[in-house]
């Protein structure tokens, strides 16, 4: 067996944290030692042997591993966890002859869980803190677990998980539409936990179509849906196609007439991850937790957030779509306020309002 484990080094010429982390754990739990040898994917040379494996392999995230067997099987594993317990033998995984396939070969077998599983799991972590809930998910699915990331609750998301040391991801939908503050917090966070955020573009052919067709505010006389299905859910659905599990800042007192009933761990429903539809696990940490408390945990953590919210906004989505609240309006108030209270979900989170039949 010949262990393959590809590092990513940033553009700045820093390796990038997640690795280091990854090489950590596997320090700290005595198998370093299984690691054969190191390639490096630099972000600035598409040549770099990490960068020519990942390629071959179709992995976009470092840091990855790849187990060759003596007759050439190799077997992928995307997360440093998954890993670390193949080689301990806790448990069997697929391996792939020949090319492998990322789908097929990232350890399924660890990376499943259970009905009964998630039902036990879900029962224990409902009152648990957010720090825990995450860290149960990041503990299980490590960078295969993405972060939505776009406001104040998902930076104490990446705050906490950036805590954890253990590996983690981070995506944020680039609607075209969000606040220029907005853009500048996306990049203050990533330069402060030091992480890639992957910002996922809408896809451009039905974003020109619908553009051009309807013009550029058309939600305003025909409703949000169309637009946040070019631009926020199906580059959610392509986000999501790649991961086992994702993580979101949802809050039951952010909406009340969609949100107050969200679970602290649920099995998505709407939307399919890597391991097809009915796998994906949704992560609400902050479920239940009030504005104050996430705004008590930003300010005694000294963590970055969007300056809007010094000029009066409190939910914030896209430019055209969010607008100030006056003190004593609901938070939500501000998020299409033309339209009725219960169709202020945008489709990211739509089992909120019409849970789609099991
Ligand atoms: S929305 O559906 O009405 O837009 P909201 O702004 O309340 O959602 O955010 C709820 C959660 O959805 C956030 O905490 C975040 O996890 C996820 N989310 C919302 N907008 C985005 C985005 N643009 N990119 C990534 N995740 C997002
Ligand atoms: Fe379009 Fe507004 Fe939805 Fe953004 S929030 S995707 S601008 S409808």
């Amino acid at each position: 067996m010949h262990v393959t484990m590809v590092k990513k080094r940033l553009a700045s010429g820093e390796p990038c944290r997640k690795c280091a982390q990854a090489e950590e754990l596997l320090k700290a739990r005595g198998l370093w030692s299984r690691v054969d040898e190191v390639l490096w994917a630099d972000e600035n040379d598409a040549a770099s042997p990490g960068m020519q494996l990942g390629a071959r392999l179709g992995i976009g995230l470092a840091p990855f591993f790849v187990v060759r067997q003596e007759g050439g099987a190799e077997t992928v594993f995307e997360s440093v966890l998954q890993f670390a317990q193949f080689v301990q033998g806790a448990k069997e995984t697929a391996t792939v002859e020949g090319n492998a396939s990322p789908a097929a070969s990232a350890g399924d077998s660890v990376l499943a869980i259970t009905p009964a599983e998630l039902e036990a799991a879900a029962r224990d972590l409902a009152s648990r803190p957010p720090a825990e809930i995450l860290r149960w998910g990041l503990e299980r699915w490590g960078a295969s677990l993405g972060i939505a990331f776009s406001g104040a609750e998902d930076v104490v998301l990446v705050h906490m998980a950036s805590e954890s040391d253990l590996p983690f991801s981070v995506f944020c939908l680039d609607t075209g539409r969000l606040h220029p503050e907005t853009y500048r917090f996306i990049d203050t966070v990533r330069k402060r936990y030091k992480i890639d955020i992957t910002l996922m573009a809408p896809e451009a052919a039905p974003l020109q179509a619908f553009v051009k067709q309807k013009g550029l505010f058309s939600f305003y006389d025909e409703g949000h849906e169309e637009c946040c299905g070019i631009r926020k859910v199906e580059p959610l659905r392509r986000s999501l196609g790649g991961l086992r599990a994702w993580a979101t800042g949802q809050r039951r007192d952010q909406s009340p007439a969609t949100r107050s009933a969200i679970a602290v761990v649920e099995t998505d429903r709407t939307f399919a991850g890597r391991g097809g539809p009915g796998t994906l696990i949704k992560l609400n940490p902050l479920a239940a937790w009030s504005s104050a408390d996430t705004w008590q945990y930003i300010r005694g953590s000294g963590i970055p957030y969007n300056a809007l919210h010094e000029r009066g906004f409190i939910s914030i989505g896209c430019e055209p779509c969010t607008r100030a609240v006056l003190p004593g309006e609901h938070e939500r108030a501000g998020r299409w306020w033309w339209e009725e209270n219960t169709k202020r979900e945008c489709g990211l989170h739509i089992g909120n309002v019409a849970p789609p039949k099991r």
